[in-house]
């Protein structure tokens, strides 16, 4: 049970025997990506020094090369996660392909793969506007001490056992879910603790929020068109506000939050849409659910979409379910 004021270290403790297969070993990854967080958002944090730094691909002062913010996520996500020996592999969208995690001593011992948008959004890191990481973790489908292989990755969302994200805002908050609803912790610089701050979080099942990158408009799916003009009509309670940050992790966290919808619909540059299926439509997907919201693809539930591969997009429309319906029933009618 959520208790207020309660770290996220001893949250995880307190619920490990929650989870169906508590070994420990998922309270461990945990740990150790609320590490990582904490690491990044050091770093995340110094980005509007970067002018007097130098900037990323220069040289700096101690002659190392400083790194693009999301490489540098990437090789602190997986860095954390490899050193602890916590997961058999890592799939992240700054990475090729997968990553084999080969423990010396205990050959492919790990039950858990981890898939990793590790810096989401990161057009807005030179602006000085929020960014985020995020995770969906699945148990292997192949046999401990084998090594892995794609089928590990390439899993429904519906098999995930946990998923979460960190937005760099204001504050910095740490929100994930088990499987048994979603819960939102802010962390406190001064201590490096993550404090539970948002217990079983929802989206309201109404909102008045519709985010959408409007510029690719005339771009857009008739179904999605209609339903932008039908969020902007003087009726009911409508028109809705327009928000769009262009981080999903911020969008969706506004959304959760106050009620609301995000789409990134296919439109003729992205015949599948822009946003990757295992590092951000699957995760959110899970968060959503959890939290009363509603994931789409227009006409699918984004949970149940089987992956072909590993960099996979898919249309992503997502929040308030009620206004999910709503927009799933455009789809429909102007197919
Ligand atoms: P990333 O920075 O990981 O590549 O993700 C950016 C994504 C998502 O966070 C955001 O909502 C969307 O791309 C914005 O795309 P547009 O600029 O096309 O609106
Ligand atoms: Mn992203
Ligand atoms: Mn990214």
């Amino acid at each position: 049970m959520a208790k207020k004021n309660q770290t996220l270290g001893e949250f995880i403790i307190e619920n490990q025997s929650d989870f169906q297969y508590s070994s420990g070993e998922l309270s461990r990854l945990l740990n150790s990506i609320r590490l990582a967080a904490k690491v990044v958002n050091h770093e995340v944090n110094k980005a509007g020094l970067v002018d007097i730094t130098g900037a990323a691909g220069d040289t700096n002062i101690q002659g190392e090369d400083q790194q693009k913010l999301d490489i540098y996520a990437n090789d602190v996500f997986i860095q954390t996660m490899t050193d602890r020996n916590i997961v058999c592999g890592i799939a992240s969208e700054e990475e090729d392909d997968f990553i084999t995690i080969n423990s010396q001593d205990e050959l492919h011992q790990n039950k858990y793969v981890v898939l990793i948008d590790p810096l989401d959004g990161s057009s807005n890191i030179d602006v000085n506007v929020s960014v985020g990481t995020i995770f969906s973790i699945f148990r292997r489908i192949t046999p401990v001490g084998t090594p892995v292989e794609l089928k590990d990755f390439l899993q429904t969302g519906d098999k995930q056992v946990a998923a979460g994200y960190v937005v760099y805002g204001t504050s910095t908050m740490l929100v994930y879910t088990t499987g048994k609803g979603v819960n939102g912790f802010t962390l406190n610089p001064a201590l490096g603790s993550w404090y539970l701050s948002h217990p079983n979080m929802q989206f309201p099942e109404d909102g008045q929020i519709y985010s959408i990158n409007e510029g690719n408009y005339f771009d857009f799916p008739e179904g999605i068109k209609k339903y932008i003009k039908y969020c902007q009509s003087e009726e009911e309670d409508r028109p809705y506000t327009s928000r769009y940050i262009g981080s999903l992790v911020s969008d969706f966290h506004r959304n959760m939050i106050k009620g609301g919808i995000y789409m990134y619909p296919k439109s003729t540059k992205n015949p599948k849409g822009k946003l990757r299926l295992l590092y951000e439509c699957s995760p959110m997907a899970f968060l959503a659910e959890q939290a009363n919201g509603v994931a789409s693809d227009g006409y699918n539930r984004i949970m149940e979409i089987m992956p072909t591969e590993l960099h996979q997009r898919v249309p992503f429309i997502c929040g308030s379910k009620n206004m999910v319906e709503k927009a799933e029933e455009f789809m429909q009618k102007f197919k």
